[in-house]
């Protein structure tokens, strides 16, 4: 099938209430028709989620914002006019009419306008807000593929648009415009310096127990395996004092030489955050298939670069 035939295929599956999972610049959302509550429904028992974590609503272009929001902020306005399309999410007071299944019964809404070719011809083709999470099953680490989508969620997709590996790799940095000051409730590859640029004040970030971002649970974005963080010091020694009890296990490191030895998994990460980012997802799903014992990962740099895949990193290894 050509490009354009596929996106029809997947309009049409949102049309009739389906679900298609599709790729943005972050990660690969499993999408429904934002106004159908019933096509919203499966999205939750797809995914395994609890009713009240809210979705976010996809749309195309930023003027679309005020359909699903009632009041658009000049601070949302220089957001959405500097980092759209891109991988922003802002939170916003909710239109009337916008679906509990979406808010979460909230008085706020998720909105964002991905970046990617294929999510852009999507959207504009279906005409409407396509809500969405992460294509994963609840609590798991979010899909950068196609086939890490396929692997997840199997057959509870109806259909599932390809678009390569996603160019990030890490979650929409989340921004609540909905208060009298803009607070970031999930770190992303835009960082809080970035957004503090823009809108010419500090920024807040929220403390780990935000309320209702599913993100910010302690067991989110979690592999399989038991992960643990260990400062770039103290790698070499515990390579040193391995025993046999502690094999097969896999060690994440981006400031080490490969330290080779029988039972370890040596998993060489880029040195640069973006690239980072861009590789975690993907390796973590890796490792996870080679059942190991344990996974160490070494910690990352200070810096806000890295603040979102420290983020992740923290969560996986709770
Ligand atoms: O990069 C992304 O944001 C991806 C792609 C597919 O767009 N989506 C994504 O969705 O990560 P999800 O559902 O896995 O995570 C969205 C987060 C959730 O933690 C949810 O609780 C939060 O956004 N969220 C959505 N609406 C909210 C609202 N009204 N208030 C507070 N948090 C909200
Ligand atoms: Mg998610």
């Amino acid at each position: 099938m050509v490009v354009q035939e596929k996106i029809d295929k997947a309009v049409a599956v949102l049309r009739r209430g389906g679900l298609v999972a599709f790729p943005t610049e972050t990660v690969y959302g499993l999408g429904a028709d934002a106004s159908n509550p019933e096509a919203l429904e499966k999205i939750f028992v797809a995914k395994q989620r609890p009713a009240d974590h809210p979705l976010i609503v996809h749309i195309a272009e930023a003027s679309a914002m005020a359909i699903w929001a009632r009041e658009v902020s000049a601070t949302a306005e220089k957001l959405a006019a500097a980092f759209w399309p891109g991988p922003l999410t802002l939170i916003l007071k909710k239109a009337p009419g916008v679906l509990d299944k979406i808010t979460g019964g909230q008085d706020t809404v998720g909105i964002r306008v991905p970046e990617h070719p294929v999510a852009q011809a999507l959207l504009t083709a279906f005409g409407q807000g396509v809500a969405a999470p992460s294509a994963n099953r609840f609590g798991r680490i979010s899909p950068t593929t196609a086939l890490a989508v396929d692997e997840e969620l199997e057959d509870t997709v109806d259909y599932i648009l390809e678009g390569g590996q996603c160019a990030v790799g890490v979650e929409s940095t989340i921004v609540d415009v909905s208060g009298e000051h803009p607070v970031i409730l999930r770190p992303g590859m835009i960082t809080a310096q970035q957004i503090a640029a823009v809108l010419q004040e500090p920024v807040h970030t929220a403390t780990a127990k935000a309320p209702r971002v599913s993100g910010s649970m302690e067991s989110h974005y979690a592999p399989e395996t038991p992960t643990e963080l260990m400062s770039s010091q103290q790698i070499p020694s515990f390579v040193e004092e391995i025993t046999l009890m502690d094999l097969p296990l896999a060690i994440l490191s981006y400031s080490h030489p490969p330290m080779k030895c029988v039972g370890i998994e040596w998993i060489a990460m880029p040195k640069e955050a973006k690239q980072y980012a861009h590789d975690l997802y993907h390796a973590l799903r890796e490792i996870d298939k080679m059942k190991l014992k344990r996974l160490v990962v070494e910690q990352v740099p200070a810096g806000d670069e890295w603040d979102a895949v420290r983020d992740r990193l923290q969560r996986a290894s709770r």
